[in-house]
């Protein structure tokens, strides 16, 4: 059984696994570790070139997983997969310093230890050649991590770390396994203190392939951290519900004063119409963020609107009667009226998800 496994997520980065095997192979060469590709049914056919190494070098293997997609559920899934006690982390792109796995395994070994993480604010760290906008959004990164991890880590965005098996044992139940942020995850997510080590690296350039670090890893890191605050109370999928649904009572309200004022119409057809308008806002803002992993297309996307309509007719109508329900029964007025908000937006969640989306539906 060897000793170390080194975990790579990867997609689309075809061009990439020799040069990393070799590097590997050159920086563990006194190891005995295996390699894990973990890969999302990349289109560059990445999986089967790792398919065809492993035939040469029963080191390598692979995790090939379909429909799905995501970095942290890669990482995890790949540590699942292995018998090794030590478990590292590194990226398929060669932008980690490999040379640093067997430092970051003898601190291990030394006991005592639960985690070393590769930072790039520590001494002899550095973020690279990174671009002063992706520094500015590592640093915000950094500060709201703040509010779900109690650990004192000088790079919490670390994709490159290595950790014991008894460690993951500790948290793996707990794990979110959102996004791209896994050290984050790992660490916010102990039921004890984490005794950590960090050593620095310099974040190399990308040479071949690119980067999918991209708006929407924005949003998944919103959904980590939401899940990490709230999620043993709420649904993370239904905070951004919610979230969208605030959003649509904003811009009611702006719609409705602009319809007066700059269209002129009476309140009553302002109020019609914006609603009209919010509910296809809040629509296609679902699409893209709340339900993105079940998107709908062409005819689907105009039959899903037609229900979603619907849909939310119906949950407003709920809301109005238990409202008023509430509000006879003797409740405050801003009570009654946040109960009917809760309790038409729980039916209209519910049959978005369950119609409209079927997140259930196999494919
Ligand atoms: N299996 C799988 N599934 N792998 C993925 C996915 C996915 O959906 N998305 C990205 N990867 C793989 C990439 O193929 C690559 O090997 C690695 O995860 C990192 O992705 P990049 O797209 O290269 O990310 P980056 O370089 O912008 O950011 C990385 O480095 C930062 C600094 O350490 C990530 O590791 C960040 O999490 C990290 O903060
Ligand atoms: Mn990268």
């Amino acid at each position: 059984m060897p000793e170390l496994a080194v975990i790579v997520p990867t997609y689309n980065e075809r061009d990439n696994v020799l040069p990393l095997t070799a590097a590997l192979r050159l920086a563990l060469k006194d190891i005995d570790y295996e390699v894990v590709f973990v890969d999302d049914d990349s289109p560059d056919s990445t999986a089967e070139v790792v398919r065809r190494l492993s035939f040469e070098d029963p080191r390598v293997r692979i995790v090939h997983r379909v429909h799905r997609r995501g970095l942290a559920s890669a990482a995890v899934e790949g540590m699942m997969a292995t018998n090794a006690p030590y478990l590292a982390v590194i990226d398929g792109d060669l932008q980690h310093d490999e040379t640093l796995l067997p430092e970051m395994l003898r601190l291990l070994r030394a006991g005592g230890l639960d985690l070393v993480v590769g930072s790039r604010h520590q001494d002899g760290g550095s973020m690279g050649e990174f671009s002063a906008a992706r520094v500015a959004l590592s640093q915000l990164g950094r500060r709201l991590s703040a509010l779900v991890c109690r650990a004192h880590l000088s790079d919490p965005m670390s994709g490159f770390f290595m950790l014991t098996r008894s460690y993951l044992n500790d948290v793996v139940r707990s794990l979110s396994l959102i996004g791209f942020k896994i050290l984050l995850d790992l660490v916010a997510s102990s039921p004890r203190p984490v005794a950590i080590r960090e050593i620095g690296y310099t974040f190399r350039t990308r040479q071949r392939g690119e980067s999918k670090l991209d708006l929407l890893v924005g949003l998944e890191y919103l959904e980590l951290l939401l899940d990490k605050l709230f999620g043993e109370w709420v649904p993370v999928r239904y905070m951004l519900f919610g979230l969208v649904g605030a959003v649509g009572v904003a811009a009611q309200l702006l719609l409705v004063v602009l319809l007066m004022n700059a269209a002129g119409l009476l309140f009553g057809r302002a109020q019609l119409y914006s609603s009209i308008m919010v509910i296809a806002l809040n629509y296609t803002l679902n699409n893209q963020m709340t339900f993105r992993a079940r998107r709908l297309h062409g005819w689907r996307w105009l039959s899903g609107l037609v229900l979603f309509f619907c849909a939310c007719s119906v949950g407003l109508f709920s809301n109005v009667v238990a409202a008023g329900t509430l509000r006879k029964l003797g409740l405050q007025l801003p009570l009654a009226s946040l109960a009917g908000i809760v309790i038409g937006s729980i039916w209209n969640y519910g049959v978005s998800s369950i119609l409209v989306w079927r997140v259930n539906r196999r494919r």
